[in-house]
């Protein structure tokens, strides 16, 4: 004959292992939910015309529309776009105009995204501080160079991004 204790019995190591297994999937399944808006926003939707090139992409892959940038954006803003190998680039708008070059978000420190402050007309890394110009060029370290620079052209309502391979004119 047994006789009932009234204690409560400890999962024996097999259960605390599995509880352990489901609740940390749990937790991992729940984190990359949350990250997946943030990363998929770097993943280009495609590589462009094979030429090197890629078509300016906003959050949800779609071509960025010139139009509607020049009609709702500041004629000095820079606005951040999928560019080359899903970089985030910023396209430049001067003067009401399309700028020729894009601005490689990713600061040449340690590689955070650095935020484009229109309030001040400058990049600010939220990281360790550097500084960039309106048209990327450092000016604030510890950033040991500008960011980098893509050739933009607009073709019909969409922008194409491709490598920049001329001299930097920031450095003149
Ligand atoms: Fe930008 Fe360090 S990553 S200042």
């Amino acid at each position: 004959m047994t006789e009932a204790t009234g204690s409560i019995e400890a999962p024996s190591m097999g259960r605390r292992r599995f509880i352990s297994l489901m609740t940390g999937g749990s937790v991992a399944a729940v984190a990359m939910g949350a990250a997946y808006p943030f990363v998929s926003y770097f993943i280009p939707a495609s590589t462009g015309s094979g030429s090197g090139g890629v078509v300016a992409a906003d959050a949800q892959g779609k071509p960025v529309s010139v139009s509607n940038l020049l009609a709702t954006r500041l004629s000095t803003d820079r606005v951040l776009a999928q560019g080359l190998k899903g970089d985030p680039t910023y396209v430049v708008i001067n003067e009401s105009a399309i700028a020729d070059y894009g601005i490689n978000a990713i600061c040449t420190h340690l590689g955070c995204v650095v935020p484009w402050v229109a309030a001040e007309n400058k990049f600010k890394c939220p990281c360790h501080g550097s500084q960039y110009a309106s048209n990327g060029k450092v000016v604030r370290g510890p950033a040991p160079a500008s960011l980098a620079l893509a050739r933009a052209s607009v073709d019909g309502d969409t922008i194409t991004f491709s490598p920049w391979n001329d001299d930097d004119f920031r450095d003149a």
